[in-house]
This record gives C-alpha cells, structure tokens and sequence, in this order.
C-alpha cells in the first residue's frame, strides 16, 4: 500500500486524475472502475478539461460505477447516474454504452445483481479503480458487516451513511434506504486501486482502515492486502496516522 499526501483538496484531485490519465494513455482501451461523491468530483473535472484540451481520449474506455440508489431514475438529480452523466460521461467522448452503472430502477433485485455481475465479468475485469471512503469505512456501499462481500448486492444502508449522505438531499427523509454495490471481491479484482480521501471527517476512517486490523467491520481495511493500492489524502485526512 502506498500513501501520497498532499497539501489540499486540488492537488489530491490532481494526482489521482493523473493516475486516470496515465492509465487511459498507456491502455486506451482501459476499464476503469469509477465512484461518485464530493471526493472524485476534482478527478472528474481535471480529467474533463485535459479532454478538452486534447490530452485524452476516452472513445475506447469503458467504466463500471460501483454504487447506485435503490428507486431513483436516472434523471433525478439525487442518482449517481445523474451524477455520471453531468459531471463526467456527458462531457467527454465516451461511447455512453460502454458506461455502467447498476439500474436503481429495477424490478428485480436479485437479477439487476446479477446482471452486473456478468457486466464486469464481461469486461474482462478492471484495470484501474476509483473509490471514496464513508466516514464508517464503508467502500462503494459496502458497510460494516460480519463478512467481506463478494458479488454486487443491494445494501440496507446503515444509519451513519444515511446521516453521512442526507447532507446532499434537500430533506434527509429521502436519502435512500437501499442502494445497489459492486462486491468488495469484485473491487479487490481490480488489477489497481485507487482512493481519494480528503478533509477531517475522514481522518477517523482512514485511521481506522489502514492503521487497524484487517475486519469486514471496516471495509477499507480489506484493501491493505491489494498489491496495487494507493491511497491520495490530503493533510486534513490523514491527520490521525
Ligand atoms: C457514498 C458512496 C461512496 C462514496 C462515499 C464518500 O456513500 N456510496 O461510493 O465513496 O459515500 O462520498 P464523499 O466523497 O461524498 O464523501
């Protein structure tokens, strides 16, 4: 496991968009695992503007979002779709086929897992990986539990994520109870690992995922045996290590 510190959110979002930009230079045919959440956001805006600019072309990427909201559209401003798409796929040449993401509106639980599961089988696996953490350490929507996950599942979220999370909803009654997640199996799959973390409220979480034992009770901590994780925090995150 590698650390990089960094001095501010920014610069974070630098490296780690960097990470991406390498990654999608030396294999333009890359799958690229991605997150959502207030951590990638200055990812996805660096990567963006090299876009722009010509640095990068994304025609041949694919991607897999790890989580998704139970009941929400894709055009509802809450979903992680939405998210995708305004932040990132609606503004770089990706082939919008090739951008996965768990259906929040379907039928069947069971089989949407199951469909996302042949998904990733399908793309062969993932090249590189994206992830925040949750301030209980939970990755994608995996959260403390007596096993570490392996396949996607739908998630009963657990009371500090709904708190966590309601800061982005207008009324915190409707942060969804269920969300969609790719297996921590399927994440520790990924050839690399990345994670951007930033800010004090995190500091608990990293302490707790990379300082402590390794225990499905932290799900984080799965990741100090990956031979390929770095994790990029700012001073504020890792202030307790
Ligand atoms: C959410 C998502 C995670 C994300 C985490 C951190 O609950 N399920 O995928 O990594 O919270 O989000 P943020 O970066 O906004 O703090």
């Amino acid at each position: 496991m590698r650390i990089i510190r960094t001095k501010d959110y920014n610069s974070m979002s630098k490296i780690a968009a960097n990470i991406i930009r390498a990654q999608s230079v030396m294999n333009p045919e890359s799958v690229l695992g991605l997150s959502t959440g207030c951590s990638p956001l200055g990812t996805y805006k660096n990567l963006v503007k090299w876009y722009e600019e010509g640095e990068l072309d994304f025609s041949k990427i694919k991607t897999i979002n790890v989580d998704e909201y139970k009941g929400l559209t894709k055009d509802d401003p809450q979903s992680y779709a939405y998210f995708m798409n305004e932040n990132f796929f609606f503004n770089i040449n990706i082939n919008i086929e090739n951008a996965h993401i768990p259906n929040g509106m379907a039928q069947d639980p069971e089989k949407e897992c199951k469909r996302y599961d042949k998904i990733i089988e399908s793309l062969g696996g993932i090249d590189l990986i994206m992830l925040g953490i949750g301030p209980n350490g939970h990755i994608a929507f995996n959260e403390p539990c007596e096993y570490f996950t392996k396949g996607s599942s739908l998630a009963v979220l657990s009371k500090d994520t709904i708190e966590a999370n309601a800061r982005l909803f207008d009324n915190p009654d409707d942060v969804p109870k269920l969300a969609y997640t790719m297996g921590t199996q399927s994440i520790f799959m990924a050839k690399k690992i990345i994670m951007v973390v930033n800010g004090e409220a995190k500091a608990e979480a990293v302490k707790n995922s990379f300082l402590g034992p390794i225990t499905p009770q932290v799900p984080a901590s799965i990741l100090q045996m990956h031979n390929d994780f770095t994790l990029i925090a700012d001073e504020a995150a890792l202030s307790k290590i």
